[in-house]
């Protein structure tokens, strides 16, 4: 595996690819890999011929500096992972290194979805992940770039930034990876302790029980149900959790049938802020 820690490094490296017509997939990550962020290379690896994962603790994504240096940075064990995996390359490059002293300011017009959920939660967290996102698209310029849909927000967030600027880069959205009880697996899950995991299985619990009985159930009624399903473990801290159209993200009122939905939720146990989803249809 090729590791690289300077854009230049890495630019001549993709130049030589593209000269012998390598077919390219990024996989951006913040690193503490874990199944889920290799589920996306084994994907990547499937319909590129070369995969480079970043590896990198976007600093402008957090709107709360503690979260920025409480993330966890495992870099010796990540790279075994990747190694191991059969990952090309992996970029990690330094802050200084995405961010040279003049930078130019980034706002990117993301419209209603700035408003809703994420957007709305963590001011300015989307305008960080799309300016680290773009740097990296014209960095490596991939022909397709995986993300996870444990991020629903942030996938459609990335596609409009591939729509606002005109690039010809494919968006591949992988599934969910689950603990085998069914906790989405996050790098964040490793401040929980034992107890904490088995809290936080309720999320699970409550997204499965307004998929099972979408169709079935009047909205007001799944939503209480959801909720109180989540309310059964005490030290569950529900943020949100909303049924929604999946374009829009708006939150709905009734199911249009030629629409797709998702169901989606945030909520805090052990201090930890947990995000989860789940297509409805
Ligand atoms: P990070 O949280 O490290 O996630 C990197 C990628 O892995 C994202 O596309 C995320 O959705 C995906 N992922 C995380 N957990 C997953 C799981 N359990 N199953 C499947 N995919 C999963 O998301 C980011 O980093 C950053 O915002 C980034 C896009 C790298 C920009 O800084």
């Amino acid at each position: 595996m090729k590791i690289f820690k300077t854009k230049q490094t890495l630019q001549t490296y993709q130049k030589k690819l593209r000269e012998a017509k390598q077919r390219i997939a990024l996989v951006p990550t913040m690193g503490a890999l874990h199944e889920g962020h290799l589920s996306l290379i084994k994907e990547a690896q499937q319909i590129a011929d070369v995969v480079v994962c970043s590896i990198f603790v976007n600093p402008t994504q957090f709107n709360d500096p503690s979260d920025l240096e409480k993330y966890p940075r495992p870099e010796e064990n990540d790279l075994q992972l990747l190694q191991a995996i059969g990952c090309d390359v992996a970029f990690l490059p330094t802050v200084e290194e995405m961010y040279p002293k003049k930078e130019e300011s980034w706002h990117l017009d993301l419209g209603s979805l700035e408003q809703v959920w994420e957007g709305e939660k963590r001011p300015g967290h989307f305008q960080g992940v799309t300016q680290i996102v773009y740097k990296l698209f014209r960095l490596v310029e991939p022909d397709v770039a995986c993300f996870g849909q444990k991020d629903f927000q942030q996938v459609m967030v990335i596609q409009r930034l591939i729509d606002v600027k005109n690039l010809s880069i494919v968006i591949h959205i992988c599934p969910t990876v689950r603990s085998e009880e069914g906790l989405a697996l996050s790098s964040r899950n490793i401040r929980l302790s034992e107890a904490g995991k088995h809290k936080a299985l309720t999320l699970y619990r409550s997204l499965s029980h307004i998929k099972r009985y979408f169709k079935i159930r009047k909205l007001n009624t799944l939503q209480k149900e959801a909720f109180d399903i989540l309310q059964q473990e005490d030290e569950v801290e529900v943020e949100y959790l909303a049924i929604c159209e999946t374009r829009s993200l708006q939150e709905i009122e009734r199911i249009d049938p030629t629409k797709k939905h998702v169901a989606l939720l945030v909520a805090w146990v052990e201090g930890v802020r947990l995000i989860d989803n789940m297509l409805l249809d």
